[in-house]
This record gives structure tokens, C-alpha cells and sequence, in this order.
């Protein structure tokens, strides 16, 4: 199951993203929002990171204006680690090597065509499970406790 979320800058994409991963036979949850009017967007970041730090969610997707609210707001939840991507190759890099949990997007910069494909490559993309990395998720980890 993949938790996705967007604020009322991130609609359409949502509704694009959604489309795609669900043709594909990918069971989703859409915690909103789902109509245009303002939302803050944390609401929604908090959401989603916490269906994924519970374990209900496999993975998750939030989507904002530039994907930088989301990203911030999502990686306050413990255990998650969230990344903004704009390109393919932060996508795969940010799976093989921080074994990232939640995608970040911002439909303002991104286009549709590459969105799709950085959510994609995020989806399709195994963390490395090399020592250097898990070392290093472990000291992220370690930081949050402080
Ligand atoms: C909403 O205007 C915008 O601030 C939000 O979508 C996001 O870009 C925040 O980081």
C-alpha cells in the first residue's frame, strides 16, 4: 500500500500520480487533500509520514507547490526519511543509498512526464542494503533521539 498527500498546489498531479500507480494495479491511500481550496500543508505531511511510520503504509508520496514544506514537515515523524526529488537519478540514488520511505514532488517544478517517472524509479528501486549505508541511516536515526 502506498500512502500519497498533496496540498490544493498539488492537486492535479495527485490525481495524475494516482491514475498511473493505479493502472498499474498499485493500491494507494489518499489522505488528502482532495478539493482546491487552501490547506496547510503539514496536515497533510504529517498524515501520510505517520501511515508510513506506522508500518500501514509500505511507502509514501507528498506532493506541494515545490515539494519543500512536505519534505521538512515529513521528516519531523520519527523514522522517516523523506527526500525531495526533481530528477530520476536522486530518485534511484535516494532509495539504494538512504533507503528513503517518502517521495517529495512540487508540481510547480516539475513537469507531469518526469514526475511520472521519478515516482516511478522511487517505487521500483531496492535500497542497496550495503553496510556504509545501513551505518549511516543509523546515525540519522541516532540524531533524532537527541
Ligand atoms: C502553497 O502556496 C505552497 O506554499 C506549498 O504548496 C508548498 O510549496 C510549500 O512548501
Amino acid at each position: 500500500m502506498i500512502a500519497i498527500g498533496c496540498d490544493h498546489a498539488a492537486l492535479e498531479l495527485k490525481k495524475e500520480i494516482v491514475t498511473r500507480l493505479e493502472s498499474r494495479g498499485v493500491k494507494i491511500k489518499d489522505y488528502g487533500c482532495y478539493t482546491s481550496e487552501a490547506v496547510d500543508y503539514p496536515v497533510y505531511a504529517r498524515k501520510v509520514a505517520e501511515a508510513v511510520a506506522s508500518g500501514e503504509c509500505e511507502k509514501g508520496i507528498l506532493i506541494c507547490g515545490t515539494g519543500i514544506g512536505m519534505s521538512i514537515a515529513a521528516n519531523k515523524v520519527k523514522g522517516i526519511r523523506c527526500a525531495l526529488c526533481g530528477d530520476t537519478f536522486s530518485a534511484r540514488a535516494t532509495r539504494q543509498h538512504n533507503d528513503a520511505n517518502i517521495l517529495a514532488l512540487g508540481e510547480r517544478v516539475v513537469g507531469k512526464g518526469l514526475a511520472l517517472d521519478i515516482v516511478d524509479v522511487f517505487l521500483n528501486t531496492e535500497f542497496s542494503g550495503e553496510e556504509r549505508h545501513v551505518r549511516r541511516i543509523g546515525l540519522i536515526e541516532r540524531q533524532n533521539e537527541k
